[in-house]
């Protein structure tokens, strides 16, 4: 009887997931809802969304770029922490026409970065996300030639796009050095009216947490908190 009953419950939960997998709404906002069946987002878009983890970071981003694309805020996009793409294709497929830079030394997290580390930073060591490759991180975007891979060590390559301007940035390198050296290098070539995302800005990220009070302490913006999973901070600049 016992028996019957356990199985009866894990049958309620099964059909429940499988009706949710197919049929299931989830979570989206009125306006992605509007512009998907008006047709007006691209099949690849919809299918990264059904399947990124976490849906507020994903609609924060979506959200940002809308906005950046209706004012016509000019620039290109960048990313500093790519490790396998998957930020990286989110962002591209909702805007394919921007350039996008992409840093990362595509080999784990740099020894001389990790020296200072304190809180979840301290305990990972270099080979932490050297599980990666420039061909899979391509494979994965599977975008167009607006992809501008930079490989290396950060601000080292930033060279290349010293004259460069951006409209979106988004930071995610956990670590203190190479965040506080993205925000003197990006912040003063983002145009007015384009985003700086800064991820994982939370309790146990204390460098990153050090790198925005630092760096925030000298800009006229605030800093915004997102209420996505690991916390994102977000500037918006300024002017124009
Ligand atoms: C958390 S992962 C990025 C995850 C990615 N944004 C995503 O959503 O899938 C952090 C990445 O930052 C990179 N990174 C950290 N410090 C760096 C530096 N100084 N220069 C270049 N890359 C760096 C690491 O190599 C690693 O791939």
């Amino acid at each position: 009887m016992i028996n019957l009953g356990i199985i009866l419950i894990v049958m309620i939960f099964l059909i429940k997931y499988v009706w949710d997998l197919f049929f299931g709404k989830g979570y989206a906002p009125v306006e992605w809802e509007h512009q998907r069946k008006e047709g007006k987002i691209s099949p690849k878009l919809l299918k990264l969304q059904k399947n990124y983890p976490d849906k507020i970071r994903f609609f924060n981003w979506w959200f940002q770029v809308e906005r950046i694309k209706r004012g016509n805020v000019p620039g290109a996009f960048a990313e500093l922490g790519v490790y396998k793409g998957e930020s990286a294709a989110v962002l591209h497929h909702m805007d394919p026409g921007r350039k996008f830079h992409l840093f990362d030394t595509f080999k784990g997290l740099p020894a001389v970065d990790l020296a200072n580390e304190t809180g979840e930073a301290a305990t990972y060591t270099p080979d932490r996300f050297a599980d990666t490759q420039i061909a899979f991180v391509l494979e994965k975007i599977s975008g167009n030639e607006n992809i501008l891979i930079h490989p290396g060590y950060f601000p080292d390559t930033a060279d290349p796009v010293k004259e460069e301007r951006f409209a979106l940035v988004n930071l995610d390198a956990d670590l203190y050095k190479p965040t506080r050296a993205a925000l003197e290098f990006f912040y003063p070539r983002l145009s007015p009216g384009g985003v700086i995302f800064i991820h994982d800005y939370n309790h146990k990220w204390e460098g990153i947490r050090k790198a925005i009070a630092e760096f925030t302490a000298t800009i006229p913006e605030t800093m915004v908190l997102m209420p996505d999973i690991d916390g994102t901070v977000m500037i918006v600049k300024s002017g124009g």
